[in-house]
C-alpha cells in the first residue's frame, strides 16, 4: 500500500463521519483529528492533503488559517452534507490535487494489520474476551493470523444466547489455531438471576458474573502481555481522544476486571468503521452470518424475557426467535431490517388448541429500521411474512398461543423491551 494519508481536521462538524466515510469509500485512507492539533504533529504524520470539516464560520477561524497556511494548495474545506457536486469536488481534490493512489482496500489492510500486530506483540501472549459479536470476532480472526496460539480467547457462554449461537461461535474459531476457551457458565448465571425481575438489576448481575468468570479463566492462563479489544473508529472519534486508549466496557454491562495484569492494549480495528470491520471479517474468511449479524445485547435473552428468567422460558424464546429470524431470512429481509427479534412477555392469555382451552404466553415480535440505533422506526414487515412466522411459532413452539407485532418507534419506546 502507498501509505498515503489524508487528514480530516474536525472544526466541530456534524459531518466528520460522513466526510471520512466518503474519503475511505474512494479507497483513500484518512484519519479525523481535532482542530486543536499541533502543526508539528501534522508535519510528523506527513499527510498528502487535509480536509477541514465544519460550518463556514468555524472553518474560517484563526486556527484554521494557521494550520492550512503551510499546505494551502492541498487543503479543502467541506461545509455541507454531501451531494453529487461535493463528491466530484472531493474526488478531484483527492486524486488530482493530492495525487492519491486510491489503493486502500481491506485486502491490503488485512496484510498490513497482521504485520503491525506482529511488530507490536513480538513473542508476547495476547488475551481477548470473545463475545461472538462482529468486532471481537474480527479481532480474533486477525490476531490468530498474526500470532496463532499465542492468542487466548475467553468466550463466556452465559446461556442467554440465541439458538445454536454458542456452538456456531465455537465452530468458527476452533481450527483457527488460537487457544479458545469456551466457558459453559449457564447454571452460574441462571442461579444468580433466579427470581430477578428488574431490568437494570439483570444487567448488573450479568455484568458482575461475567467479570468473575472471566477473571477465573484468565488466572488459569497465567500471565499475558497484551489485552486485545475490538475498539472501532466511531468509538475513538466520539470519545474525542486520539492517542490514549482505555479498556472498553465489555458488553456495555460491567466492563472487564480492572486488576488484569497486562502491558499494553492491542486494538487492531481502532481505525476502521463498522462496515470496514465487516469487510475485513469477510476478507479473513469469517462466515457471512457472523460478519453481517445484527446487534445483540450483551445481557442477551435476559432482557428479552419480561419478568423472571427460567430455563423453560429461555427455551421457548430461543425456539420462537429462531423461527422468526428464519422467516425474515427466507423473505430476504435480513439485510433491510436493522434489528429483529422475539420477546417473551410475562403475559398469559386464553387460547384454543385442538378443541381444548389453553392458557399460555404471548410472544411479541419486534423489527426496527435505523441508522444509528439512537432513534428507530418500526419495520413495515409484509403481512404474509408475519403471518407465516406467527402460524409457525404457535404450531411449533410449546406454551405460546398468541403472537403480536410491536408497532412503536423509538422514541417513545426503546428497541429492546427491557
Ligand atoms: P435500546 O433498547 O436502548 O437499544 O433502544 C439500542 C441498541 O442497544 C442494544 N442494547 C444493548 N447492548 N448491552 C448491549 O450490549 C445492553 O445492555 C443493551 N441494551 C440495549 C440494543 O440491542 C440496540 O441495538
Amino acid at each position: 500500500m502507498s501509505g498515503q494519508l489524508i487528514l480530516i481536521i474536525d472544526c466541530n462538524s456534524k459531518n466528520k463521519h460522513l466526510t471520512a466515510r466518503s474519503v475511505r469509500g474512494m479507497n483513500v485512507y484518512c484519519e479525523v483529528r481535532p482542530l486543536s492539533m499541533q502543526p508539528e504533529e501534522i508535519g510528523s504524520m506527513n499527510p498528502i492533503g487535509m480536509i477541514f470539516t465544519g460550518d463556514a464560520d468555524s472553518v474560517n477561524d484563526e486556527r484554521f488559517k494557521t494550520l492550512s497556511a503551510k499546505a494551502s494548495e492541498r487543503c479543502i474545506p467541506v461545509y455541507t452534507q454531501f451531494g453529487e457536486t461535493d463528491m466530484q469536488r472531493l474526488k478531484g481534490f483527492l486524486f488530482d490535487t493530492c495525487g492519491a493512489a486510491g489503493d486502500w482496500t481491506m485486502q491490503v489492510f488485512a496484510k498490513t494489520g497482521v504485520e503491525s500486530i506482529r511488530r507490536q506483540v513480538g513473542s508476547g501472549k495476547v488475551l481477548l474476551a470473545l463475545s461472538g459479536g462482529v468486532d471481537s470476532s474480527v479481532v480474533a480472526a486477525l490476531l490468530s493470523e498474526a500470532v496463532g496460539n499465542r492468542l487466548s480467547c475467553i468466550f463466556v457462554d452465559h446461556g442467554l444466547m440465541r439458538k445454536n449461537e454458542g456452538g456456531e461461535i465455537e465452530a468458527v474459531f476452533r481450527g483457527r489455531g488460537l487457544n479458545l476457551i469456551r466457558v459453559d457458565a449457564e447454571s452460574r448465571f441462571l442461579k444468580r438471576l433466579e427470581g430477578v425481575t428488574d431490568p437494570e438489576q439483570k444487567r448488573k448481575i450479568i455484568g458482575e458474573e461475567f467479570i468473575r468468570v472471566f477473571e477465573e479463566e484468565a488466572k488459569k492462563i497465567g500471565k499475558v502481555d497484551f489485552l486485545a479489544q475490538g475498539t472501532i473508529y466511531p468509538d475513538v472519534i466520539e470519545s474525542g481522544e486520539d492517542g490514549q486508549s482505555v479498556v472498553k466496557s465489555h458488553h456495555n454491562v460491567g466492563g472487564l476486571p480492572d486488576n488484569l495484569d497486562f502491558k499494553e492494549l492491542v486494538e487492531p480495528l481502532r481505525m476502521l468503521f463498522k462496515d470496514e470491520v465487516r469487510a475485513l471479517g469477510a476478507e479473513l474468511g469469517l462466515p457471512d452470518y457472523l460478519v453481517n449479524r445484527q446487534p445483540f445485547p450483551g445481557p442477551g435473552l435476559a432482557v428479552r424475557i419480561i419478568g423472571k428468567i427460567t430455563k423453560e422460558k429461555l427455551e421457548i424464546l430461543r425456539d420462537a426467535d429462531a423461527i422468526f429470524r428464519e422467516e425474515i431470512a427466507n423473505a430476504k429481509l435480513d439485510r433491510e431490517i436493522s434489528q429483529y427479534f422475539a420477546v417473551l412477555t410475562n403475559m398469559r392469555s386464553v387460547g384454543a388448541s385442538g378443541g381444548a382451552r389453553t392458557y399460555d404466553y404471548t410472544l411479541a415480535l419486534r423489527g426496527v429500521t435505523t441508522t444509528d440505533f439512537m432513534a428507530a422506526d418500526w419495520a413495515r414487515i409484509p403481512w404474509e411474512v408475519l403471518e407465516k412466522a406467527s402460524s409457525r411459532i404457535t404450531a411449533e413452539v410449546v406454551r405460546i398461543n398468541r403472537v403480536v407485532y410491536d408497532v412503536t418507534g423509538k422514541p417513545p419506546a426503546t428497541i429492546e423491551w427491557e
